[in-house]
């Protein structure tokens, strides 16, 4: 057996010892992320611009049987975004997993409204920032014949919402690449998925409860299930994506809404 295949061999057994970069990785749906990993005792390499969030993630990372490395990488700066995979790279030598999901949307308004500035946000969070991350963990997994992508998309990027021309164009665009680059990667051992969230009750849309409190009774209303959905649901499909088990699927977008999107 070639060396190569050894490597994939070894790679493919449990998910201990592996390395997963999480964007974003210290609140909502990438902290759950975060701690899913560490659960199966990887080790969490964490980009993110909330330091003061760092310490209290990797200490629950490393309660739940893994390790956890803090980045501060600004994904709207390239550079940011280069020296953090030298940083893998060169304290790692390998990526396994790779869970883009830092991203945001701004609060709904006609498409005129919107500024230049915006658009520049949007796009660069959305879209520049999940093509530059996936460019880099691609080499890396490349290189080592093994690699999982998951990306964070949204319901949004599968049916539009109104008010949400931007943020739907961008998750469109993450749908897109995974599934073009899935077709790309297929034949070196990589996968790559996306999950398309419903409304998850993270601490923003935890915080209307009081703040708007008749949005919140709507916004849950609008669910088929009557309730948002919950970070560590997002987190446990990304999990699944990412074990040897779901190994034959590649290019698929998950919708994890409770059939949000299947009446639409
Ligand atoms: N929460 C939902 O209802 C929902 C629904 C569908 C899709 N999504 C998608 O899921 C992903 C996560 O959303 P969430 O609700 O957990 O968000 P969140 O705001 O709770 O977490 C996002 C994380 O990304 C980080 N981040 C933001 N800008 C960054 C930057 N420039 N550089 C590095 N890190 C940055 C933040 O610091 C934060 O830790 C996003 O891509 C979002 O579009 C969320």
């Amino acid at each position: 057996m070639g060396l190569r295949k050894e490597r994939v061999k070894l790679i493919m057994g449990t998910m201990r010892g592996k390395i997963a970069v999480v964007t974003g990785g210290l609140s909502g749906i990438g902290k759950a992320c975060s701690l899913a990993f560490a659960q199966q005792q990887c080790t969490v390499v964490i980009l993110d611009i909330q330091d003061e969030k760092a310490e209290e993630t990797i200490k629950h990372c490393r309660e739940a049987g893994g390790d956890a490395v803090y980045r501060n990488c600004n994904l709207l700066e390239y550079e940011n975004i280069k020296s953090a995979f030298q940083f893998i790279e060169g304290t790692y030598g390998r990526l396994d997993y790779a869970i883009n999901n830092a991203g945001f949307g701004f609060p709904p308004k006609p498409m005129d409204e919107s500024t230049y500035e915006e658009v520049r946000t949007l796009y660069g969070i959305n879209v520049q920032a999940y093509s530059m991350c996936m460019i880099h963990e691609l080499r890396m997994m490349k290189e080592v014949g093994f690699g999982r992508i998951v990306n964070i998309a949204s319901g949004t990027g599968l049916i539009a919402n109104k008010g949400y021309s931007m943020y739907s164009a961008a998750k469109h665009a993450v749908v897109g690449m995974t599934k073009a680059a899935a077709l790309d990667y297929a034949k070196d051992n990589i996968t790559v998925n996306a999950i398309a969230p419903g409304t998850i009750e993270t601490e923003l849309v935890a915080s209307l409860k009081f703040q708007a409190p008749e949005a919140y009774e709507q916004a849950k209303a609008a669910n088929p299930s009557g309730r948002f959905g919950q970070p560590w649901e997002i987190a446990r499909v990304a999990l699944f994506l990412c074990e040897a088990d779901s190994s034959f699927i590649n290019g698929a977008i998950i919708p994890v809404d409770s059939g949000g999107t299947a009446g639409k």
